[in-house]
């Protein structure tokens, strides 16, 4: 299966895409054009990566290039926390999409369930957690309010499919009991450390495609000093043996562990060789106990967690 049909559309989501999140802004043109070389069909943005200006110069050269079509790629980019009013949502996904040089998303997501105050693109853009003056600021915006927006972006054809991103079964069932459109795809932190069994069945329950990020575990945090000390998962035993088993890598071991369950990945790598092997993911199996076995690492391990900025957002708690 290269490919998820979303529920509302019947939209063809590639299971392996290409995430930007970290990808260097100086070589981010090049980097997002050799993936489309390669074989990515789907590129994982978001205004808080604050290269996505540099993703779309890579996406018009490969299609002038006639590498690939527009139509024949699936792009994503994310709302970010400080755009959240109703008065921002549009003038936001409309901004993001000059600076990809576009003139729809194939997925826009709300990147997290925290609304923070506003900051004007012209003082500072991305504007991360932090306002001007270094502070934290909630702002008390619903989530109501936010998706009713999406929704118009869809309307107005800015956004083919709208979704949602580290939201758990709570707030999900908030937003599907006033949704017109209910989102199409979740996107969390899925890896053999955080297996997130629950929230996945409740995703397959509703006929939401979910996408797992961070697929590799502490591996991306490692350079922000947010790994938290485990074993990497890249250098684990266990998925050192399954790897060596299968005459695969252990990258292409955790992939796979993720598309098998039914779930889309996105990894980033800066490196071409590493950017190649990561595509070629789902070419072999796991046994039904090789599952069971990288199931069975889960110590419910979150590595993406806005508690850790601010305990007032601890939206997992
Ligand atoms: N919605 C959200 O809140 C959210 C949060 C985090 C991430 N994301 C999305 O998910 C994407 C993937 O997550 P991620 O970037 O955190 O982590 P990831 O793709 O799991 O891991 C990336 C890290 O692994 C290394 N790596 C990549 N391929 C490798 C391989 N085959 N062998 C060994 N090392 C390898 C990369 O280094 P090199 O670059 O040097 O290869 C980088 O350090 C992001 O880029 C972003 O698009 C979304």
């Amino acid at each position: 299966m290269s490919s998820i049909v979303l529920k509302r559309t019947g939209q063809k989501m590639p299971v392996v895409g290409f995430g930007l999140w970290k990808v260097t802004k100086s070589s981010c043109a090049d980097t997002v054009y050799n993936a489309i070389k390669t074989g990515y069909r789907l590129l994982d943005g978001a205004g808080d990566y604050g290269n996505e200006k540099e993703a779309g110069e890579g996406v018009h050269r490969a299609i002038k290039d006639g590498l690939v079509k527009r139509e024949e790629l699936f792009i994503t980019s994310k709302l970010w926390n400080t755009f959240h009013a109703k008065e921002h949502v549009k003038q936001m996904a409309k901004m993001q999409l000059d600076l990809w040089g576009l003139d729809y998303f194939d997925l826009y997501l709300i990147h997290f369930p925290v609304s923070l105050q506003y900051v004007e693109p012209k003082d500072k853009y991305p504007p991360e957690w932090w306002g001007l003056d270094g502070g934290v600021h909630l702002q008390n915006t619903p989530m109501q309010e936010t998706w009713t927006c999406m929704e118009q972006l869809v309307d107005e054809g800015l956004a083919k499919n709208i979704g949602i991103s580290n939201c758990q079964g709570s707030l999900i069932c908030d937003i599907m009991r006033y949704a017109r459109i209910a989102p199409q795809v979740l996107q969390v932190e899925i890896h053999p450390y955080l297996t997130q069994e629950p929230l996945l069945n409740f995703c397959k329950t509703l006929g939401m495609a979910v996408t797992a990020y961070s697929s590799l575990g502490p591996q991306s945090y490692v350079e922000l000093g947010m790994d938290r000390g485990v074993v990497n998962l890249l250098k684990h035993d266990l998925i050192a043996k399954v790897a060596q088993d299968k005459g695969k890598s252990p990258a292409q071991v955790l992939l796979r562990w993720a598309t098998q369950q039914g779930l889309a990945v996105i990894p980033k790598s800066n490196n071409q060789h590493r950017l190649l092997e990561n595509l070629e993911c789902s070419a072999f199996d796991l046994s039904e106990q090789e599952m069971k076995q990288l199931s069975g690492l889960n110590i419910g391990l979150r590595m993406n967690d806005p508690a850790e900025i601010d305990p007032r957002m601890a939206i997992f708690a």
